[in-house]
C-alpha cells in the first residue's frame, strides 16, 4: 500500500459512512491573515464549527495539505517534516464520540488491518474546565480496546486547540506501538521515547476558549479528527522513517548519488525542504521578508546551504525539482500546470542567495578567524543579526555554518535583537512576568520544588548558562523552558534525570530566607526577569544545590518528591527547549 492508497481508502471508507469528500484548501489560508499557513485540517472549517451552515453537510472528509514550522530546526531527525497530509472527518453537530470512535477503530483494524494488540489510545483526564472523558475510555473498551490499553492524561496531551482561542475540546488520540522496547517502566503513549507513535486525534469540539482564556460551550457539538497520512504510510510499510517511503525515496537515492560527502541529514533536509518548497509555491506563496514569504525564503536557502554541505552541483537543483514533481505529482496533479513557476521561483531565490551567500560566507569566515584567535567558541547576537540584517543569511544558516566550524550561536540575544527590530516604535517591553504556580495544592508545591532542582541540574549537566525560560505546573506534570541551543541527548536527558533523584534520595532541606534584591542577586540567586521583582525577595534554596528568587510555597525536604522522570524533551521556540516531567510515587 502507498500513501495515495490510505487516502483513497480513508476518503472511501468516510464517503461510505455518509460524509461527503470535500476538496483540500490551499496551504495558504484565502480568508484567514491570522495564520501563515495551513496547519490542520480544521482550519478552512472554522466558520462551520461555530455553526454556520456547510454548503455540503454535516458529515465532511477531506485531505488537506498542511504545513507546520514549529519544528522547522528539527528537520533532518528520522520524524518531523514541515509539510505534510492530514487526514480528517467530520461532523458539524451531527455524531458524537460514539460514532467517531466506532468509526475510527474499524478503519484502523478493518480497512488498514491494523492488529488491535498494536493500538492503545489516549482520552482526558479532566480538570476545572472540562470532566474526565469517561465516555470516550468506555466506548474505546466497548469496541474492544483492551483497557489496559486505555490511558488518561490531562490538558497537555488530550486537549486540541489551533493557537490561543477558537473551537477546542479533549481529544482521544490513537498510537501505534511500533514494537520497540519500552524506555522505562512509565515507557506509555505519552512519553516522546518512539515506541509509541500517535496516528489519529478525534477532537471533541463542545468549547470555545475566548481570548480572555475562558471556556464557554458551543452551540454545537462537533467532531474533528487529524490522520498524519506519511507517518501512517511509514508504519504501515513496517519502514523506520518516512524518508524510506515511495514519497521521499527517489529523491533521496538521487540525492545519494549526486553527493560527494555522505551526510543523512542534509540529505533529509534538501528532499524535505524541497518537497514543502514545491508545495507552498505551488499554492502561492512568493520568497520574501516578511511572514509566509519569509518562511519559504528560509526553506530553499536552508536547502540550497544543504546542497553545497553535500558538495552537490546547483545546477543539479533543477533536475531535482523536475524530479520531485514527477514524484508528487500522482498526489498533487495541480503541481504538473505549475511546474514551470515552482521552477523559477526556486532556481531564482538558488540564485540571490548564491550571491548572498559569497559576500556572508566572506564576512562569516572573518567571523571564525576572530572567534577562533580568540578562543570563543559562541557568536553573539549581533554579529548573527549582522549577518542577517545586511548579509541576508537567515540566522538558521548561520547555525549550520557555525556547526560546521564546531562554532554555536547566540540565537537567543539574536531573537531579542530582532524583536526589538521589530518593535522599535513600540514603547516597552509587553512580555509580562507570569510565575509557573497554577494552583498550591500539595502535588502542585512538589513540582514546584521539582521545578528548581531540574533548572539546577540542567546547569550542571548540560551549561551553567542555562536559564529558566518559562514554566507551567498542573497537578500531572511539571513544564520547563530553558534556553538550550541543542536537542538533549538521552544521555544527558539521563544525566539530569539521575541527578534529580540522587538530591531526592539525599534529602536536602529547603530552607527561605528574605533578603534585599540586590543582595540576593550578589550572592548568585537565579531569577527569571529581575526588573519584575519588588526590592525586598524571597530566595529558597535547596542546601547548597539551587537558590532562587521565588514566591514559592515550596515542600520542606526534597525527599517528599518521590521520584523525577523526564517525559518529553522538545523544541519550544527557537533556541528554547522544552522539558515535561513527572514525579511518580
Ligand atoms: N485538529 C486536530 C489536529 O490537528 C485533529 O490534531
Amino acid at each position: 500500500m502507498k500513501a495515495i492508497d490510505i487516502r483513497n481508502k480513508y476518503l472511501n471508507f468516510f464517503e461510505k459512512h455518509g460524509h461527503k469528500v470535500i476538496p483540500s484548501a490551499p496551504l495558504i489560508p484565502e480568508n484567514d491573515p491570522s495564520v501563515l499557513f495551513t496547519t490542520a485540517g480544521m482550519q478552512p472549517l472554522v466558520p462551520y464549527l461555530l455553526g454556520e451552515k456547510h454548503p455540503e453537510g454535516k458529515r465532511l472528509t477531506d485531505y488537506q495539505k498542511c504545513l507546520r514550522t514549529v519544528d522547522i530546526d528539527e528537520v533532518g531527525d528520522n520524524r518531523h517534516l514541515t509539510f505534510f497530509e492530514m487526514l480528517g472527518n467530520w461532523s458539524l453537530g451531527d455524531y458524537f464520540k460514539e460514532e467517531s470512535i466506532k468509526m475510527s477503530f474499524e478503519f484502523l483494524t478493518k480497512e488498514l488491518q491494523i492488529p488491535v494488540e498494536k493500538l492503545s489510545v489516549t482520552c482526558f483526564a479532566g480538570d476545572e474546565d472540562a470532566p474526565r472523558d469517561e465516555e470516550s475510555a468506555k466506548i474505546w473498551e466497548e469496541v474492544g480496546m483492551p483497557k489496559d490499553h486505555i490511558y488518561f492524561f490531562g490538558k497537555d496531551d488530550n486537549w486540541w486547540i489551533a493557537g490561543e482561542e477558537g473551537p477546542c475540546g479533549p481529544d482521544t488520540e490513537m498510537f501505534y506501538d511500533t514494537g520497540k522496547p519500552a524506555c522505562s517502566e512509565h515507557c506509555d503513549p505519552s512519553c516522546g521515547c518512539g515506541k509509541y507513535v500517535e496516528i489519529w486525534n478525534n477532537v471533541f469540539m463542545e468549547y470555545y476558549k475566548t481570548n480572555e482564556g475562558k471556556y464557554t460551550k458551543l452551540e454545537q457539538k462537533n467532531v474533528d479528527t487529524g490522520l498524519g497520512l506519511e507517518r501512517m504510510n511509514m508504519l504501515l510499510q513496517g519502514k523506520e522513517t518516512p524518508y524510506d517511503t515511495e514519497i521521499f525515496e527517489p529523491i533521496m537515492k538521487k540525492l545519494q548519488q549526486l553527493a560527494k560527502v555522505d551526510n543523512i541529514q542534509s540529505r533529509r533536509i534538501v528532499a524535505e525542504h524541497l518537497r514543502s518548497s514545491i508545495m507552498v509555491i505551488s499554492d502561492g506563496a512568493r520568497p520574501s521578508n516578511v511572514d509566509r514569504g519569509y518562511i519559504l525564503r528560509r526553506l530553499i536557502r536552508r536547502m540550497t546551504r544543504h546542497l553545497n554541505k553535500l558538495q552537490i552541483d546547483l545546477n543539479e537543483l533543477e533536475g531535482l525539482i523536475e524530479l520531485n514533481i514527477s514524484v508528487l505529482c500522482e498526489m498533487y496533479p495541480a503541481l504538473l500546470d505549475n511546474k514551470e513557476v515552482i521552477k523559477q521561483v526556486i532556481l531564482e531565490e538558488k540564485d540571490k542567495f548564491v550571491k548572498t551567500l559569497s559576500n556572508g560566507e566572506r564576512e562569516f569566515a572573518k567571523v571564525v578567524k576572530s572567534m577562533k584567535s580568540e578562543n570563543k567558541t559562541l557568536i553573539d547576537g549581533h554579529t548573527v543579526f549582522k549577518l542577517y540584517d545586511t548579509y541576508g543569511f537567515p540566522p538558521e544558516v548561520t547555525k549550520d555554518l557555525a556547526e560546521d566550524e564546531n562554532l554555536q550561536i547566540d540565537m537567543e540575544e539574536f531573537q531579542r535583537l530582532y524583536k526589538e527590530h521589530q518593535e522599535k516604535s513600540r514603547a516597552g517591553s509587553e512580555q509580562k512576568f507570569k510565575g509557573g504556580l497554577s494552583g498550591n495544592g500539595e502535588i502542585e508545591t512538589k513540582y514546584h520544588t521539582a521545578t528548581h532542582l531540574l533548572n539546577a541540574a540542567l546547569k550542571q549537566v548540560i551549561s551553567k548558562d542555562i536559564h529558566q525560560r518559562g514554566s507551567n505546573i498542573t497537578t500531572e506534570r511539571m513544564r520547563f523552558d530553558f534556553n538550550c541551543d541543542h536537542k538533549l541527548t538521552d544521555e544527558e536527558k539521563q544525566k539530569v534525570e539521575d541527578l534529580v533523584n540522587e538530591w531526592i534520595k539525599q534529602e536536602i532541606p529547603v530552607t527561605v530566607e528574605e533578603m534585599k534584591k540586590e543582595d540576593a542577586i550578589k550572592s548568585g540567586a537565579e531569577c527569571m526577569f529581575i526588573e519584575k521583582y519588588p526590592d525586598m525577595v524571597t530566595v529558597y534554596s535547596i542546601g547548597d544545590v539551587s537558590k532562587e528568587l521565588c514566591g514559592g510555597p515550596h515542600v520542606k525536604n526534597t525527599g517528599e518528591l518521590g521520584t523525577f522522570k523526564i517525559k518529553k524533551e522538545e523544541a519550544s521556540s527557537a533556541g528554547i527547549r522544552r522539558i515535561k516531567a513527572v514525579l511518580v510515587d
